[in-house]
């Protein structure tokens, strides 16, 4: 058994900010399942959205991400990190991640659903200057732990203490040592899960392989509340491409002016759904190419900035167009071919605002959890700024703490005496694959009663199966992550068969109407 102060499971923007804060006063490990940085953060490509313009307010902000999130946003959480977003920012800054700066002053990008300039930016890969900036600081503070190629498992919880006492407590995780090759039983006074979204669960997704939701799955399956599973929102604009499947276009590339056209009449139709046009909130854009597309039997459509200057487009989007003139698209000259994909996860472990949840010692932070910031849609840019305010305020919330955490007990090591080597790795495979076309395919942009129905027929097939395979077999990295993957595709549809109204992100054709009252979806184990 291997025991630190804290624990976090997650080296992205969420997991890395608790580490740096957390670090100052206790010994901290941080795992990853592969990379260090090969979570959501790392391709993060707009930016990061806060009140920083002379012309804008808090009050502003609040009122977008409510507008986008359809009323279902816990107000106190929205002020909460609105308010904190300038602070973010400067901490960032003091990091050492580059902004663009113009004229003296931090350059705001614009986004859909911002009625201000607001976002600062790193080019268009924000994502990965943070993610370097948190990591360098992380690798060189004394108190950090960074352990890479280790995939918890399932939390650890009073049922696996040698001498259970009922109690409602996380005391670390279980997880397998990819390098090692065995399973580990890793303890710690206060555990946060960091652990990225759940994009994987639809067959396209801007999400990389990793987000298969496991934090969310863990605390589930440890006795935790999920909530607002059925909001899972779709970028209008992924690019589309036979052999790059998930590169996302940002919404910048909008923001700046691009706009979007039938690729076949050339028609610009966005002003047809909504008078926002291209600058609507992404539900809206999303489901306005999801209908071109189904409504004109097209394959994708198309996003052009092309009457843009060159020299601006290449200015603002060096990451892209280099990407882009690499298979063989100008985005100076010609339109980008572009369809809508899964993108952010808005709902998770329900927590308050110090990323408590309910098991004493564990947190939740950043994508893996529902904080109450995004209600019904996340507003672009909202997700990073999330990560470094939870990730700062459950740190504190542990320091300020630290004398009610217990030493942890004695607790079971992980028993494998059960298990054989598989014999069907093809299993995996096939599941994980069936998954994510079923939910694609009937828990997509546009749902209906049957299609939903179908899903939760399918699951309920494929859950004894995966549980056979589980209890016979050693995990491996791919098992953990079907497994993981199912439980969190059974609480997307489970959460939308609940919602009898339109509302956001979920849209079902059966129940067009918004209820007046809004309503959060929450799963009670
Ligand atoms: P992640 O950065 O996803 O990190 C998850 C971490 O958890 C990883 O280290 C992973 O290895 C680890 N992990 C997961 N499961 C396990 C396990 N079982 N065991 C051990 N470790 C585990 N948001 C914005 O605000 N602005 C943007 O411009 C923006 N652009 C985006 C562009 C793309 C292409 C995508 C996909 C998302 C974008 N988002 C953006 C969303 C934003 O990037 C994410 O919401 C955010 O980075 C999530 O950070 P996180 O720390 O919660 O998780
Ligand atoms: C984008 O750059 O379009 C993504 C922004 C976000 O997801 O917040």
């Amino acid at each position: 058994m291997s025991n630190h102060d804290v624990l976090i499971v997650g080296s992205g923007a969420a997991g890395l900010t608790a580490a740096l804060v957390l670090a100052e006063h206790c010994r901290v490990m941080v795992l990853a399942k592969g990379g260090l940085d090969e979570g959501s953060t790392a391709w993060a490509q707009g930016g990061i959205a806060a009140v920083l313009d002379k012309g804008d307010t808090f009050e502003d902000h609040i009122r977008d991400t409510m507008v986008a999130g359809a009323g279902l946003n816990r107000r106190e959480t929205v002020e909460f990190v609105v308010e904190h977003a300038p602070e973010a920012i400067q901490r960032l800054i003091d990091l050492g991640v580059p902004f663009n700066n113009e004229k003296g002053a931090l350059h705001l990008t614009r986004e859909g659903g911002h009625s201000h300039r607001r976002i600062v930016h790193v080019n268009d890969a924000t994502g990965w200057a943070v993610q370097e900036a948190l990591l360098k600081a992380a690798n060189a503070h004394p108190n950090i732990t960074l352990k890479p190629n280790m995939v918890a498992i399932d939390l650890v919880t009073d049922r696996h203490r040698a001498h259970p006492k009922g109690q409602r407590r996380a005391w670390g995780v279980y997880a397998l040592n990819k390098d090692a090759g065995r399973v580990e039983c890793l303890s710690a006074k206060a555990t946060i899960l960091a652990t990225g979204g759940a994009g994987r669960t639809y067959l396209f997704s801007t999400a990389p392989r990793g987000a298969t939701g496991d934090g969310i799955a863990m605390a589930w399956r440890a006795g935790c509340r999920v909530s607002n599973m059925e909001f899972m929102q779709f970028h209008p604009t992924c690019l589309y491409n036979l052999e790059v499947k998930n590169f996302l276009i940002t919404e910048a590339v909008r923001g700046e002016g691009g706009i979007l056209k039938h690729p076949v009449t050339g028609h610009r139709y966005m002003p047809d759904y909504d008078e926002r046009a291209e600058l609507a909130p992404r539900d809206i854009v999303a489901r306005a190419n999801d209908d071109q597309i189904k409504r004109f039997g097209l394959d994708y459509v198309h996003l052009d900035i092309s009457h843009k200057e060159p020299e601006f487009v290449r200015h603002h989007f060096p990451t892209i167009y280099e990407r882009l003139l690499g298979l063989g698209i100008d985005m100076t000259k010609e339109p980008i071919p572009v369809v809508p994909a899964q993108h952010y996860t808005c709902g998770g472990v329900l927590t308050d605002l110090n990323g408590r949840a309910d098991l004493t010692g564990l947190y939740a932070i950043g994508e893996c959890s529902e904080s109450g910031l995004h209600g019904a849609n996340r507003l672009a840019s909202n997700s990073l700024l999330e990560c470094f305010v939870f990730g700062d305020s459950a740190a504190h919330h542990i320091i300020e703490h630290w004398d009610e955490f217990d030493t942890p007990p004695a607790l079971n090591p992980w028993d494998a005496s059960r298990v054989t080597d598989s014999d069907e790795e093809v299993v995996i495979k096939q599941n994980w694959t069936e998954i994510r076309r079923f939910m694609w395919n009937y828990v997509g942009i546009v749902r209906t009663n049957k299609r939903l129905e179908r899903a939760q027929h399918r699951i309920k097939t494929l859950k004894a199966e995966i549980a056979e395979y589980y209890a016979h077999f050693r995990v491996t990295a791919d098992l953990i992550e079907l497994r993981n993957l199912h439980q969190v595709a059974e609480l997307i549809v489970k959460s939308a068969r609940h919602r009898h109204e339109s509302r956001g992100l979920h849209y079902n054709l059966d129940y067009p109407q918004t209820e007046p009252a809004a309503r959060e979806t929450i799963l009670v184990p």
